[in-house]
């Protein structure tokens, strides 16, 4: 049986993030992704999340809580597009992992989506993020209202990047996954 992307995602992340290390949640949700790259840096690692609904938030702040994770993690209730500004200036060219996972919050508002331009700007500042070796872990879903133009941005996005990163590339009837690596 085929692996979830997610579950994929979150291998390809295990094997550049460790104890100690520092991660960013481009799109917090429902706070899976946040607290798995939590788990990893633990117990004295960092890990900055942004979302733009309270909802997200709240439901990732409860989550790092049960986990007793909260103490490791910065949320950030504002969009990854100002991700520059928001994140410690000695970050930039030190994270391990950013992590994209691009739509709407499932069982929440799906009016609510990533947006190509916001989505293409937070991508560029990621990779600014990200230390030789790092990780951009991208997932694009394709199904969603505007998804298509998002989905072609962010296709012809990564084709720029080209030679000067290795990308993996892993399909699925719905989303895709893109693995960017730094060197
Ligand atoms: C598919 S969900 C993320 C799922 C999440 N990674 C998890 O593990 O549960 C996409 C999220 O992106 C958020 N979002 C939309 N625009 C955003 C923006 N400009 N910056 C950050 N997050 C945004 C949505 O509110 C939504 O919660």
């Amino acid at each position: 049986m085929r692996r979830p992307l997610t579950a994929l995602a979150h291998t390809a992340v295990q094997a550049v993030l460790n104890p100690g290390g520092r991660a960013i949640d481009a799109t917090m949700g429902n706070g899976h992704d946040t607290c798995f790259l939590a788990s990893r840096v633990a117990p004295d690692g960092r890990v900055i999340a942004f979302d733009v609904q309270t909802h997200a938030m709240a439901k990732t702040h409860e989550r790092l809580g049960a986990a007793g994770l909260d103490a490791l993690v910065n949320l950030q209730l504002r969009g990854h597009e100002q991700m520059t500004t928001a994140v410690p200036h000695d970050w930039p060219g030190t994270v391990d992992v950013v992590m994209f996972n691009l739509g709407y919050l499932p069982g929440g508002d799906r009016t609510i989506v990533t947006q190509a331009e916001t989505t293409l700007t937070a991508l560029n500042q990621a990779l600014q993020m990200l230390r030789p070796g790092g990780l951009l872990s991208l997932l694009l879903y394709r199904d969603h209202g505007g998804a298509e133009t998002e989905s072609t941005a962010v296709e012809n996005w990564v084709s720029t990047l080209a030679g000067r990163y290795v990308i993996e590339r892993h399909e699925s009837p719905g989303p895709c996954l893109f693995l960017i690596s730094a060197s």
